[in-house]
C-alpha cells in the first residue's frame, strides 16, 4: 500500500532527514542498487518539483544511473535503520549485493522503474532531466582541498579525488509505503 503525499508538507522533515542520511536507489536491468547520501537539493526548476542528487565519478550509483536515469529517494523519519545508512554508505554495489545482504524490502515504483523501499518508506520518485558535472574552475580552493583530495583514491566512500555530477531528478510521484 502507498499513501500519497505532497511534497510541500514534507519538505523541512526531507532535509532534515538528509542531513544525517537518505537513500538513493538506481536500477539497471535486474540489478538494484542503494547507497547513503547526506547532501542533495528540493528544487523548482522548469516550473517542476526536482531533487538534485551529487554523485562522486566512481560510485556504481553512477554506473546505473548513466544506464537508466532514474532514482528514487528512500526516507525513514524516525531514524531508525542507521546501520544500514552506514552499510550503504561504505559499501559499493560493485563488490556486494546490499539490497540482499540488508535484507531490504523492495515495492515496485509507480511511474519510475526503480523500486522503494518499504524500511524506508517516504518515498520520492525521480527522473533524470537534466545533469551537469560540476565545474572544477568555479569550486573554491577551500572546497577542492576538503573534498577534494587529489591523493585520496576514488574507491574510497569518503571524499576522494572525485568530482560530483549533479542530477536533477524530476518528481514524478511522492508517497509513504505503508
Ligand atoms: C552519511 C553519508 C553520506 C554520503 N553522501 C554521499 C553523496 O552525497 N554523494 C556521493 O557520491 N557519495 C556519498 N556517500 C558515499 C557513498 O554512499 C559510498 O561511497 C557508497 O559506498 C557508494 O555506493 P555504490 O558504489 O554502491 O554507489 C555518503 C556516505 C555516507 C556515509
Amino acid at each position: 500500500m502507498k499513501k500519497n503525499i505532497n511534497i510541500d508538507d514534507y519538505s523541512n522533515q526531507i532535509m532534515k532527514t538528509l542531513k544525517k542520511g537518505v537513500l538513493l536507489t538506481t536500477k539497471s536491468g535486474d540489478v538494484v542498487n542503494t547507497m547513503t547520501i547526506s547532501w542533495g537539493a528540493l528544487a523548482i526548476e522548469w516550473g517542476k518539483p526536482m531533487f538534485i542528487v551529487f554523485v562522486r565519478e566512481n560510485r556504481f550509483t553512477k554506473k546505473l544511473l548513466e544506464e537508466n536515469p532514474e532514482f528514487t529517494i528512500n526516507i525513514n523519519l524516525d531514524g531508525s535503520y542507521k546501520s544500514v545508512l552506514g552499510f550503504s554508505g561504505t559499501k559499493s554495489g560493485k563488490d556486494v549485493n546490499k539490497i540482499k545482504e540488508l535484507n531490504l524490502t523492495l515495492e515496485d515504483g509507480d511511474q519510475v522503474n526503480v523500486p522503494a523501499i518499504k524500511e524506508f518508506p517516504l518515498t520520492l520518485e525521480c527522473k533524470v532531466i537534466y545533469k551537469q558535472k560540476q565545474d572544477i574552475t568555479e569550486i573554491t580552493d577551500d572546497n577542492k582541498s576538503r573534498f577534494y583530495p587529489q591523493n585520496v583514491e576514488s574507491d574510497f566512500y569518503g571524499a576522494n579525488k572525485d568530482f560530483h555530477t549533479m542530477y536533477f531528478g524530476e518528481i514524478v510521484a511522492s508517497y509513504v509505503v505503508e
